[in-house]
């Protein structure tokens, strides 16, 4: 079988700096039109320079120019200044401001403490039409951060109701309701939430590299995204989450949070909604619904899959020694991007 679509958006990147960026862009350029590009640099990305330098370097990282790859750049929440979110919205490929709670996750130590500190910031947006993205997961036990964040998402829906607020990677049936709850209300699902749960990550010898945050959760979880994604639900979006660290950072005691499944998200995707009979609903996934919620720009040419099978690296190297291993290293994918080429 072969199918064709739009040349599809990953809502949620982590494409890094440095030797990570350049192994990791051109991952993501190659057959997606774009992806809105995550803040948590070190420091983190936090006012239009350091957005507009970022920008170049993701440019240059994905041999490409804005024409192929349209890397939509975003804001690490600070309590910026109406004046600050201005600037930032002059400049080109600005999307969207992202919200971390402090400590939550990897490099995101300078995130919100205090709700009410940033309500100047929201109140901004909210004017200027910046929309919120939100990494939804408090403290507490792993399983139920994201339903005891759901409150801070139907509060932040309420007070500010034309921000346009996406809760990212949303990872359980709890968080579902919402979306019908508030027409402000959004959000993008990974991969990785889709396929895994608790038991592929530790039910048996530990997994590191589909360790992340928000962590799989229950089988019941995954079932209810699932149901919601297949059936073509017109507000949540493809996000990938992709979050590359070095092998030796992921396969050892302390290993960081984030699933590298850049090179292998089209195949993956494609057989998954083939085994669940819903590959008519993956351009939607993979593009129209953001191109819709967000007025993303109209497609620019067609990327074509195929049920031929193909190897994934165990690893991929980068400069300076730099290896990192994607999702399903090692393995035999039974769909691939039909150029033959890791996407
Ligand atoms: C991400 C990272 O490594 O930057 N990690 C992850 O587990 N997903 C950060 C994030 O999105 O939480
Ligand atoms: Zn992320």
């Amino acid at each position: 079988m072969r199918i064709e679509i739009d040349r599809p958006w990953d809502m949620h990147l982590h494409l890094r700096d440095g030797a990570m960026l350049n192994l990791a862009a051109p991952h993501s350029a190659r057959h997606f039109a774009g992806a809105v590009v995550m803040p948590n640099l070190v420091p983190p990305v936090a006012d239009a320079d350091a957005l507009r330098a970022y920008r170049s370097r993701v440019l240059r990282a994905a041999g490409t120019d804005a024409e192929t790859f349209t890397p939509l750049m975003t804001l690490f929440l600070k309590n910026q200044t109406r004046a600050e979110l201005e600037a930032a919205r002059e400049t080109p490929g600005f999307f969207a401001v992202k919200l971390y709670p402090a400590g939550a996750t990897t490099n995101s130590d300078g995130g919100v403490r205090d709700f009410g500190d940033a309500e100047p910031t929201l109140r901004a947006m909210e004017k200027l039409g910046i929309p919120l993205l939100v990494h939804g997961e408090s403290g507490g036990f792993v399983l139920d951060r994201e339903a005891e964040f759901l409150p801070v998402y139907r509060d932040l829906a309420r007070r500010f109701p034309k921000l346009k607020i996406c809760m990212e990677h949303i990872s359980t049936a709890a968080a579902l309701p919402l979306l019908d709850e508030f027409e402000n209300l959004f959000a993008t699902a990974t991969l990785h939430h889709l396929l895994f749960t608790l038991d592929d990550l530790a039910g048996g010898l530990l997994a590191p590299h589909l360790f992340c945050k928000p962590i799989v959760k229950r089988p019941e979880d995954r079932a209810a995204l699932r149901a919601a994604v297949f059936s073509g639900h017109p507000k949540i979006m493809f996000g990938s989450d992709s979050a590359p660290h070095p092998v030796e950072k992921k396969e050892c005691a302390g290993a960081a949070g984030g699933v590298y499944d850049a090179p292998v998200l089209l195949p993956a995707l494609a057989a998954l909604f083939a085994e669940n009979g819903a590959l008519d609903k993956l351009e939607g996934f993979l593009g129209g619904n953001a191109r819709r919620i967000y007025g993303l720009p109209a497609p620019r040419g067609k990327i074509a899959l195929e049920d031929a099978p193909q190897d994934v690296p165990a690893f991929f190297e980068g400069e300076n020694g730099l290896r990192v291993a994607p999702l399903f290293a090692g393995t035999r994918l039974p769909w691939r991007v039909a150029d033959g080429n890791f996407s």
